[in-house]
């Protein structure tokens, strides 16, 4: 059975790198972040079906889990989701603006990640997580940062 993944935080660095990995070991992958350009390069050499692109802000919750859930209706079986949406600057002057950006991006993530366990029936990982309970799928989440 082909196995499918959902990257967000897709478009560059360390997301960017493992949908990469991702399809070349034959997944299909549904790639999310704000910027999609610069996934298209995989999806011209992988096909549409294969990379499956959807912009995505995780500032904006909501919509964010609304994208995520139709993503994995459209995958059928997800068996892996990384959230690797997050930003990062050097700011040895502590400077609170970039600070600030960070902590609500980064924390906004961390705490995205915690209704999936908790299966908060309201968000996108619902439907993950009722797969995973009828035992169609196993799933795995990393968060980098
Ligand atoms: N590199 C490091 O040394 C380091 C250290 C500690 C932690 N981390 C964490 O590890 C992860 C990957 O790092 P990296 O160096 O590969 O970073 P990166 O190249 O800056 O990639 C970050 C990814 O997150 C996405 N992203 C940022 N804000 C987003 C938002 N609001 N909504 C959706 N997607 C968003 C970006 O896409 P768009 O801009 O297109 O949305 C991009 O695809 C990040 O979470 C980072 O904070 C990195």
């Amino acid at each position: 059975m082909s196995k499918n993944a959902v990257v967000i935080g897709a478009s560059s660095g360390v997301g960017f790198a493992l949908t990469q990995a991702l399809l070349e070991r034959s997944l299909a992958v549904g790639a999310c972040s704000r910027h999609l350009e610069p996934l298209q390069i995989l999806q011209e050499r992988f096909s549409e079906e294969r990379c499956v692109l959807r912009r995505m802000d995780v500032m904006e919750l909501d919509e964010a889990s609304h994208t995520l859930e139709a993503l994995i209706r459209q995958l059928g079986d997800v068996h892996l989701i990384i959230l690797n949406a997050g930003v990062g600057h050097l700011n040895s002057h502590l400077n609170w603006k970039l600070e600030e950006e960070i902590i609500r991006t980064n924390a906004r993530m961390a705490a995205w990640t915690c209704r999936f366990p908790i299966g908060d029936l309201s968000s996108a990982f619902s439907a993950f997580d009722q797969r995973h309970k009828s035992g169609e799928l196993r799933g795995t989440e990393i968060k980098a940062g």
